[in-house]
């Protein structure tokens, strides 16, 4: 063998090991956990979930945003709705996430989708209804809020 094609086929050769090897180990799996319509992991309706889902709480994921949303009764779950967040009042501007909620009327996601300026929640139910929050939200605890000092958040 020829010094020159020698000094090519071993480092083609390691090449190849190399990337064989990280191949196999793939790209780290993404750890961002979130509801979907038709899920049904969630449970504790209504109650305030970042008082379990947070560092050092009782729940194993902490939950950027998560709460839970009822039918007109207020008490009857409302499942498989969407949120929208928007970046300007009234669903205007830019629309800067989506959540689905599940099956059990509940939302949550250990993803950091709320600007730190805030955003403008938008609920649309399965019926097609869509409620939008007058106000900006600037953290995505919503139970602790609706529920609690306000209607919680209601939609068919
Ligand atoms: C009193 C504490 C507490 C409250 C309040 C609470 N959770 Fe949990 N949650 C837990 C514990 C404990 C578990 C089981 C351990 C785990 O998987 O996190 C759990 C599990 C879960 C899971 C399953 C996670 C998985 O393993 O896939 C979801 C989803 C969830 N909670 C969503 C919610 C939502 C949404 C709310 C609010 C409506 C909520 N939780 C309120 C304590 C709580
Ligand atoms: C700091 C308290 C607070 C937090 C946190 C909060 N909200 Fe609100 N929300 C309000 C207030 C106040 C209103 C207006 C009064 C009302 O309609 O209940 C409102 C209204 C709404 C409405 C419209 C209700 C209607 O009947 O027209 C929706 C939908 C809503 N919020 C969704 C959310 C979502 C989703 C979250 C979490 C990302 C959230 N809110 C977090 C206080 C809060």
């Amino acid at each position: 063998m020829k010094p020159s094609i020698y000094l090519f086929v071993l480092p083609a050769i390691v090449l190849l090991l190399w990337s064989g090897c990280s191949n196999k180990e793939g790209p780290p799996p993404s750890t961002a956990v979130y509801s979907v319509n038709g899920g049904t992991t969630s449970h504790n309706n209504g109650q305030v979930c970042l008082s379990c889902h947070v560092a050092g709480g009782t729940g194993k994921y902490n939950f950027v945003i998560a709460g839970s949303v009822f039918k007109p009764d207020l008490s009857t779950p409302s499942p498989n709705g969407i949120i929208y967040f928007w970046s300007e009042s009234g669903g205007t501007g830019d629309l800067i996430a989506t959540l689905q909620v599940d099956a059990k009327g509940n939302f949550f996601t250990t993803s950091s989708l709320l600007p730190g300026v805030g955003a403008y929640p938008q609920m649309r139910g399965i019926s097609g209804a869509v409620k939008t929050m007058p106000i900006l939200a600037f953290t995505g605890n919503c139970n602790s809020c609706h529920g609690v000092n306000e209607d919680p958040i209601w939609i068919d």
